[in-house]
């Protein structure tokens, strides 16, 4: 049975990709969840499978050396998915110094952790064991609007927020991890990802939330920022893909070749919301294109992201099946289905959560 060492796994892409992993394999793996459960880690994204025996949760930083390396000590991992960071370019203008901290010293821990636990006393790694660092197409900077323009895998990197910038560290790491001592490792560098368990600061979750609530949607700059969104499940399953068939050492752009302006983005919620809600829900009456709102553009605001994911297509065979229609349907539906865990976001009750549920046990 393979062992899987997953970090930020309470977060939105961690907590949908474990929901994945256990829906496409079941018993056959365990995994184990460390997170720290910052603002962001909320512990109600994975009740569905709290209670798994092939399922354990450890509280922990992953600047944590000590922590860290009990783990590797007292488990034998096979996989390290390592998703941990601190994740919005927003606090990231604010507050720089956390993201070095969480992005770069925290994937330098669990390199340093991962590669003592697996290396021979030769300097190679213990067979099959496999680090999957998990990165973003903001290292690459922004492109402009020519439509035929793309991130590749060979394209330099050029970040400009303190977010992307932390990223860029870490994937470097990961890189001079398996230049200098072949550490069997890959790369997955994805864009903007929407669907279930978004924390509601993203825009997606933001506007869907505000919406409902009518409240004013916020648009920064122009409104016509583009983004390449990419359904979490659709990421969950590339991740799992490129582990398991990619070649070692390797990066794979992850994108969901769903290029929209931001603006665009805003209006398909509102129609879509006001298609799934019925007549008689109170909520409806707030939708309305009048709550949108220009407000002064985010610093340093990269134009576009677009990633042409012609080599995973071709390597492993990946490709993002869920169009953005039904894609964004589908969203809008779970968060109308889960206003509950929408209100404990707003209200920071999810964090509650974690003293009933483990605290007290
Ligand atoms: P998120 O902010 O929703 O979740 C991050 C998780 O990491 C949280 O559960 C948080 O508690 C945990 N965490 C933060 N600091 C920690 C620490 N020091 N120790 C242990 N746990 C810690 O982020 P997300 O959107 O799920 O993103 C996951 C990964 O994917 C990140 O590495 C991010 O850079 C990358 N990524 C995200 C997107 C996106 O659209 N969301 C796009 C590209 C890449
Ligand atoms: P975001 O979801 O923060 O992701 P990222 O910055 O990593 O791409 O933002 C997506 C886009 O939406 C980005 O161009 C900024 C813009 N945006 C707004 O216009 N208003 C908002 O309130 C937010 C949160 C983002």
């Amino acid at each position: 049975m393979r062992t899987y060492l997953v970090t930020g796994g309470a977060g939105f892409i961690g907590s949908n990709y474990i929901h994945y992993m256990f829906r496409k394999y079941g018993d056959q793996i365990r995994i184990i969840n460390v997170d720290k459960l910052t603002y962001a880690g909320n512990l109600e994204n994975l009740k569905d499978v709290e209670n798994r025996d092939n399922y354990t949760f450890i509280r922990a930083d992953i600047c944590d050396g000590d922590a860290i390396a009990k783990i590797f000590a007292e488990n034998d991992i096979d996989r390290v998915v390592h998703f941990a960071a601190e994740s919005h370019v927003d606090r990231s203008i604010y507050e720089p110094e956390l993201f070095v901290k969480t992005n770069v010293l925290g994937t330098a821990t669990m390199l340093n952790c991962a590669k003592k636990a697996w290396e021979n006393p030769d300097g190679t790694f213990k067979e099959g064991k496999k680090f999957l660092h998990v990165s973003t197409d903001e290292v690459y900077g922004s492109l402009t609007e020519d439509p035929t323009t793309f991130f590749y895998e060979t394209t330099p990197y050029a970040p400009h927020s303190p977010y992307s910038a932390s990223k860029a560290s870490s994937d470097l790491l990961v890189k001079a991890y398996m230049d200098t001592y072949k550490f069997p490792a890959n790369i997955t560098n994805c864009s903007n990802n929407y669907g279930p368990y978004q924390f509601p600061e993203k825009l997606i979750p933001l506007v869907i939330n505000n919406a409902l609530h009518g409240k004013e949607l916020p648009v920064y700059g122009d409104g016509k920022n583009i983004r390449d969104w990419l359904f979490v499940e659709d990421h969950a399953k590339g991740i799992d893909m490129v582990q398991e068939q990619g070649r070692l050492f390797e990066t794979y752009n992850i994108g969901g070749h769903n290029e929209r302006q931001n603006i665009q983005i805003i209006k398909t919620i509102l129609k879509t919301l006001k298609e799934l809600l019925p007549d008689e829900d109170p909520r409806k009456k707030n939708i309305s294109e009048d709550l949108i709102t220009y407000v002064t553009d985010r610093k340093g605001h990269d134009r576009r992201y677009a990633i042409a994911p012609d080599k995973i297509k071709k390597e492993v065979g990946w490709y993002p099946e869920t169009n953005f229609e039904d894609g964004i349907k589908k969203t809008v539906k779970w968060y109308l289905e889960n206003q509950e865990w929408m209100d404990h976001c707003i209200s920071g009750d999810y964090q509650k959560y974690y003293k009933d549920m483990y605290e007290n046990r």
